[in-house]
């Protein structure tokens, strides 16, 4: 007799809606979540362009077409006008995330070698050194009852940032740099129709209420580095701020100004935390669904001691991660703006046209994946097919991939491989709809009981 083949685990998305929605919907989607704005055609073509207003919006799946977009003809395409005026107020618009042009290769170049392998084990140990501290926390909170685990990974991922960049501020300005980001997260990263429809330079009245909190949030940041710029730099770099304020372009030779190094790392900070909470907390849920690859995951990682050392013997927890990445991308569409015309296989896009490649979509695309929807770190396993670099885009791709990608892995690698070797993950409610609002995030927090192994 055959052995029975276990049923994939279906994890939970939105509904597709049945027809192309209405204008209103489609905006009211964006708004609130953008999942339920793609009807079926949309995991099955190519192309597929819409008209608001006087924009045309395209969201592109060909590879070809992406490839052209984010690698060969990446100049012609710039941030979109929402992305800037949502993300500006948090980023400044001398960091990494909002620079275009010279201004952004010389950011690029400069802040890359921060980020690079050979810096990992010194960043690493803040991970370890942060993840032992919380579990100890986490595992007091599990004896009394059921914890909400989205609430423990964004704590911690802020707290590994802020240890990461600052590590001898952060007992001292963790509480403020948290209330200040929440504040941006509840008040103003929800995109309007305003932000999707007017160039950046024409002021509203929600931009002012964006400008004056960016005000109050860079002034924090510039707290924390008076501080530090008043003592010597050090011999040994112990964190991202000793490297960035110590970085040079190595074209020119050049170090940040004051003002660059401050929206540098206010973008590191923004963009390095929240993306890492919601793949972790997806990984646990998948895995709080998944008691069978709940089980491998502990198996692997049971008695090793969790540093950057042990990384590449946690294979089947980075299946696990990259799966997670795929079903749960927190980076759900990657928008760009044409500056010039260009032309996409058989389309001509016009100068100012909107170009959205979603990771959300893709990486669910019917003819790019077998069983799209289904939770299969097979995929992920070395000797697996590769997917096709095109379909797969967790980090994005070409000169503008994410700069951070290496550390967020082993990052969500070494958190889930320590959590899960500690604790046994139960989901105590239901599972959670996904809500992609700026990131993937779950749509209400579920408690989960956590028993020791
Ligand atoms: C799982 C975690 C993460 C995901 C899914 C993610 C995803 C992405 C994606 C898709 C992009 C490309 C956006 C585009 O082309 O428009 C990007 C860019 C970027 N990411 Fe990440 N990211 C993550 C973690 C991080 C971390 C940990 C950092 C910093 C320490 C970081 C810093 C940045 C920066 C600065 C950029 C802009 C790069 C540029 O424009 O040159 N990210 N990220």
């Amino acid at each position: 007799m055959n052995a029975p083949v276990a049923t994939p685990l279906i994890p939970p998305r939105p509904p597709i809606p049945p027809h192309e929605l209405p204008l209103w919907a489609f905006l009211r989607a964006i708004r609130t979540n953008a999942l339920t704005m793609w009807t079926d055609r949309a995991y099955e073509e190519d192309v597929l362009v819409r008209h608001f207003f006087n924009r045309t919006n395209v969201l592109v799946n060909a590879p070809d077409a992406i490839h052209r977009v984010l690698v060969d003809n990446h100049a012609n395409y710039r941030r979109s006008p929402a992305s800037i005026r949502i993300l500006k107020p948090i980023t400044g618009e001398n960091g990494l995330l909002l620079s275009e042009g010279e201004a952004w290769r010389h950011q690029r170049r400069t802040t890359a070698p921060a980020l690079a392998p050979r810096v990992m084990p010194m960043l690493a140990r803040h991970i370890t050194a942060t993840t032992n501290d919380e579990l100890q926390t986490l595992a007091a909170k599990a004896a009394q009852g059921p914890v909400n685990l989205l609430q423990t990974v964004q704590f911690l991922t802020l707290e590994i940032a802020g240890r990461s960049m600052f590590s001898l501020e952060m007992q001292h300005y963790g509480a403020p740099l948290r209330e200040l980001l929440t504040e941006f997260a509840i008040r103003f990263s929800q995109p309007k129709l305003f932000d999707m429809l007017l160039p950046p330079s024409v002021p509203t009245f929600r931009g002012l209420l964006r400008w004056r909190f960016q005000q109050r949030w860079m002034r924090l940041i510039d707290n924390i580095m008076r501080d530090r710029l008043a003592e010597p730099e050090p011999e040994n770099p112990r964190d991202l701020f000793d490297l960035l304020r110590a970085a040079r372009d190595p074209e020119t030779g050049e170090r940040f100004s004051r003002v660059q190094l401050r929206d540098q790392l206010a973008t590191l900070l923004l963009a390095g935390h929240e993306t890492t909470a919601v793949t972790l907390f997806w990984a646990i849920t998948l895995l709080a669904l998944d008691l069978t690859e709940q089980q491998r995951l502990a198996d692997e990682s049971r008695g090793l001691d969790i540093t950057i050392d042990v990384l590449p013997r946690l294979v089947r927890t980075r299946a696990v991660v990259n799966e997670t990445l795929r079903l749960y991308p927190p980076a759900f569409v990657i928008a760009r703006e044409a500056i010039g015309p260009d032309r996409l296989g058989d389309f001509d896009v016009p100068a100012r046209t909107v170009l959205v490649i979603a990771p959300w979509v893709l990486h669910r695309h019917r003819h790019y994946w077998r069983d799209p929807d289904a939770f299969d770190p097979d995929r992920f396993m070395p000797d697996a097919p590769q997917p096709s670099r095109f379909a797969y885009l967790p980090f994005g791709a070409g000169p503008r991939v994410c700069v951070g990608a290496q550390f967020a892995l082993t990052e969500a690698v070494l958190v889930l491989a320590s959590i899960i070797q500690r604790f046994r993950v139960e989901l105590v409610d239901e599972p959670p709809l996904p809500v992609a609002i700026v990131t993937t995030q779950p749509g209400r927090q579920p408690m989960f009981r956590i028993v020791a192994r």
